[in-house]
């Protein structure tokens, strides 16, 4: 049976040299593979109560629908600055070069809710750590963190277990 790195195809020198960009629409675009994702990343928690999962965008939101759909709650975006039509609360993080901004509806979490936060990678952990304050402000309790992919080097998940996030990934590259 194939690994699900097996279904991740690599482009060199994308977006731009010395980057090995891990790009998972191969992993979406195969039946098994996007089933066999979707499966492995519901696995551990099972039994384990969740209200609502917050996808980050853009895989974020493929991933986390369908989780979602499974576990049979609700799916919240957290998009990029500008991009959600009502009234939003905002996060900053670091980029290689410069800042981002990400916002969440601020109707879209109730106090207490336990929320499941998901993308299709981490790598130095600044867009998980401003979706998890994002939620957290909202009174979101964060039950765990779900990820296909993890770049070790890059510290994303020693960040989130450093904030007491428990952190799941299906597979890991060396490397940028
Ligand atoms: C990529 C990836 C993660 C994030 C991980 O998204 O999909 O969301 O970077 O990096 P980090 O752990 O260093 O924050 P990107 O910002 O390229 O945007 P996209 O998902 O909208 O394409
Ligand atoms: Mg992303």
């Amino acid at each position: 049976m194939k690994k699900i790195e097996d279904y991740i195809r690599t482009i060199v020198d994308f977006p731009h040299e010395g980057i090995m960009f891990r790009d998972v629409t191969t992993l979406f675009a195969d039946p098994r593979g996007f089933r066999m994702a979707i499966d492995l990343m519901l696995h551990p928690y099972a039994g384990i109560e969740i209200d609502k999962v917050v996808g980050l965008e853009a895989r974020g939101f493929i991933l986390g629908g369908a989780i979602a759909h499974q576990l049979s709650v609700g799916f919240v975006p957290i998009r990029k600055k500008g991009k959600l039509p009502g009234a939003v609360i905002s996060e900053s993080y670091t980029l290689e070069y410069g800042e981002a901004i990400v916002e969440i509806h601020d109707d879209a979490i109730q106090e207490g809710e336990k929320i499941l936060v998901v993308d299709d990678l981490l790598a130095t952990g600044g867009t998980a750590e401003a979706g998890i304050k994002l939620v957290e402000r909202l009174g979101g309790k964060i039950v765990s963190t779900s990820f296909i992919i993890d770049l070790p080097e890059l510290g994303g998940r020693k960040k989130l277990e450093a904030m007491g996030k428990e952190v799941n990934v299906l597979c890991a590259f060396d490397g940028l």
